[in-house]
């Protein structure tokens, strides 16, 4: 009978502790777990534990429901176990953490007395370190506490009875794949894994770490020899402690499995549930996507912005006014912007000359390498600016080789560019007597001299016989007279007074032609006709034989107007006295004899009694011989035309003198010329 007795208690026994050898459990989340909660713990709806939610000094605890025989009881022996589990903790604060999280192996489910905070739900200020406790603790420690001699804020350390480690290590693992140590962070809000096991045999603990999805690595993060048999009681429970303190720490776990005698199940990382996307997370998410992204589209938003502006800036900086009218024009029609780019932007030290109508600047035009000059006219007239352009156009078609092509125009509020050719020797007159330039220039001799003004008369030719349209110059004179590559002569400047013809203030200053080269019945009738060009031809040529203007304000009174001094010197029989200084005796007596004659014979006061330019280009040629002037009754009447203050006189206001041209060249508003006409007389 007692044998039977002990054979059926041994069996009893034999049973009981196979059962406990074999016991495991897996938990891919925790929806239908049979578990047990404490305090803030929670399963949410889709199966995470939530070890700790938002509220904060709270206590929680969690518990596989059923005790565990740890140990043989016949030996005393404590067996092999081995626990995994995923775990993420969320902290409000990216770098402020809570107490942490614990996985115990406790003799009892219930801490009575146990404190929130820093005791993690399992201790009081009493009982810490009591033996009596057989508290077994893995703790994931993310606040750093001196009281239990914390190594740091983010550790993981082995707990006998108390919370101060036995062996602690920061939060690391050793990757199998580099061979190195990588750093975690608990707080992260990352998923990661850990794995506690225990050789019973051995008598050793092992703790590990890795990030979620690594396999376990094979070096433990923890390491510790020691025999549980003097910790563990017989029946003992399973699970995690955890509390809070006064940070907003949400703990979870995700999945969590274990075994007695053997390897702990592997967990479906794949079936785990997800982490809310809430809370602290979802301020992470802000600082790490949100404001970089905001910021982009920020940035993007305002280099859109800024290329707007810029084409904005862009399109009206290079803005033209083009009426449909013009398109007949097309092909003289310059596009702004190539003549921005061929001028530089119209920099200075691209400035050719400033002239009564405007600037003219050099350029290169971008797309035909072609060298042009660009004369930028400013104006406000509206009215008759169309038949104007069709005027320029027009003047666009004549092409002869005296004569400085123009290669088109380009409109823009207020502004028209003329293109011309670029005649690189520049301007007769600064030729004659630039006093800037005359270190550098060589004088000009009187073949070249020659040579121009029968350029000068061929051109005259042209436009007033032998063009389709009778086409009168009005302003020849020798800054008007251009000097290409060869030293030919280029007329240049056509018409460029009936813009202001058209002009709408009559009070403003209106060129209407240069004083000196102006024929005396222009003054009265304000018409200009091939005569007056050729009037203006013949001050030319004395101009040029003679090197000086045809009024020099501060010479001296005989010398003033120059026809009337070539004029009194010729009637003394010295006409060779006026003659250039310059070339001293270097010219053709005869040559220069006939062009100082022909010069008066051009500037004679009645028009009928010029020659046509057919006939100036005769005389030129030397065809045939110009007439005696004496017999063709030249007067000294020119002087009588024009009125010319005295220098320090008041009157000088009459004058529409540019400062610029004090001395050099002046210009003459109608208004003023109205007021010589009923003054001068
Ligand atoms: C946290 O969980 C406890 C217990 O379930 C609950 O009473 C409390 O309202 C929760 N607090 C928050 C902030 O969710
Ligand atoms: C340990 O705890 C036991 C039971 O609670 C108690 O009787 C004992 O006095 C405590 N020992 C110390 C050193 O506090
Ligand atoms: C990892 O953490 C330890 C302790 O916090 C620190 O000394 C070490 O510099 C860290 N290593 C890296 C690579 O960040
Ligand atoms: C603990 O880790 C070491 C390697 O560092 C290993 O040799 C030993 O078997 C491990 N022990 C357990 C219980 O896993």
């Amino acid at each position: 009978m007692f044998f039977k007795v002990m054979v059926l208690s041994l069996l009893l026994r034999r049973v009981e502790s196979s059962q406990q050898e074999d016991l495991s459990f897996t938990y891919n989340g925790f929806r239908e777990a049979n578990i047990s909660l404490d305090g803030l713990a929670q399963i949410t709806h889709n199966g995470l534990l939530m070890l700790t939610n938002g509220t904060k000094l709270q206590k929680s605890h969690t518990f596989y429901p059923h005790p565990l025989h740890f140990k043989n009881l016949s030996t005393g022996n404590v067996f092999s176990f081995s626990t995994t589990f995923v775990f993420a903790m969320v902290s409000e604060y990216p770098t402020i953490g809570g107490p942490g999280i614990a996985f115990v192996i406790t003799p009892s489910m219930k801490f009575p007395g146990a404190e929130a905070g820093h005791y993690m739900g399992l201790f009081n200020a009493t009982n810490l370190g009591n033996s009596s406790n057989h508290v077994i603790a893995v703790e994931l420690d993310s606040l750093l506490n001196l009281d239990f001699k914390d190594i740091d804020d983010n550790h993981v350390g082995i707990d006998i009875n108390e919370l101060t480690s036995i062996k602690s290590s920061p939060t690391s693992f050793f990757s199998d794949q580099d061979h190195q140590h990588h750093n975690l962070t608990l707080i992260s809000g990352q998923p990661m894994q850990l794995w506690v096991e225990y050789n019973g045999p051995q008598k050793q603990l092992n703790v590990t770490i890795a990030p979620f999805n690594v396999p376990k690595p094979f070096i433990p993060l923890l390491s510790l020899n020691l025999d549980l048999a003097r910790i563990i009681i017989d029946p003992m429970f399973v699970g995690f402690s955890s509390a809070t303190a006064n940070v907003q720490v949400n703990q979870y776990v995700l999945g969590w499995s274990f075994r007695m005698n053997g390897e702990a199940g592997e967990l479906d990382l794949s079936r785990l549930p997800k982490l809310p996307r809430r809370g602290p997370k979802k301020k992470t998410k802000i600082v790490t996507i949100g404001i970089p992204v905001v910021s982009c589209a920020v940035l993007v938003v305002a280099i859109i912005l800024v290329l707007i502006l810029f084409i904005m800036r862009r399109k009206k900086k290079f803005a033209e006014v083009l009426e449909e009218w013009e398109l007949n024009y097309g092909p003289h029609r310059f596009k702004y912007k190539d003549l921005y780019i061929a001028t530089k932007g119209f920099k200075d030290n691209e400035l050719l000359g400033v002239g009564g109508f405007g600037r003219v600047y050099r350029g290169v035009l971008p797309t035909s390498k072609q060298e042009v000059a660009v004369k930028r006219i400013s104006h406000d007239s509206k009215q008759g600016e169309r038949e104007f352009i069709a005027e320029i156009v027009s003047i666009g078609k004549l092409r002869h080789r005296n004569i400085v092509t123009l290669l088109g125009y380009c409109r823009r509020k207020g502004e028209l560019l003329l293109v011309y050719d670029f005649m690189p020797n520049g301007s007769l007159n600064k030729l004659l007597y630039d006093q800037s330039d005359k270190t550098e220039s060589v004088v000009l001799s009187w073949t070249q001299r020659f040579q121009i003004i029968k350029n000068v008369a061929s051109a005259l030719l042209y436009l007033h016989e032998e063009w389709e349209q009778v086409v009168i110059h009005r302003d020849v004179k020798s800054s008007n007279v251009l000097l290409d590559k060869e030293m030919n002569g280029r007329l240049g400047d056509f018409g460029l007074a009936r813009l202001y013809d058209h002009g709408t203030d009559p009070q403003t200053t209106h060129v209407v032609g240069t004083l000196g080269y102006l024929a005396p019945e222009f003054s009265r009738i304000g018409k200009a006709n091939p005569s007056t060009d050729v009037f203006a031809f013949g001050a030319f040529m004395l101009e040029v034989a003679c090197g000086r203007r045809p009024i020099q304000i501060r010479a001296s009174e005989e010398r003033m107007v120059l026809m009337d001094w070539v004029l009194s010197c010729w009637s003394k029989g010295l006409i060779l006295e006026t003659v250039d200084p310059k070339l001293g005796t270097e010219y053709k007596v005869e040559e220069m004899e006939m062009v100082l004659k022909l010069g008066l014979l051009c500037s004679h006061s009645i028009p009928v009694a010029r020659p046509p330019m057919r006939q100036v280009l005769r005389y030129l040629e030397g065809e045939v011989p110009i007439p005696e002037l004496s017999s063709l009754g030249l007067t000294t009447n020119i002087g009588g035309q024009i009125f010319v203050p005295s220098e320090g006189s008041s009157d000088v206001s009459v004058w529409n003198i540019n400062p610029s041209y004090m001395g050099s060249e002046m210009t003459l508003s109608s208004s003023v010329a109205e007021s010589i006409l009923s003054g001068g007389r």
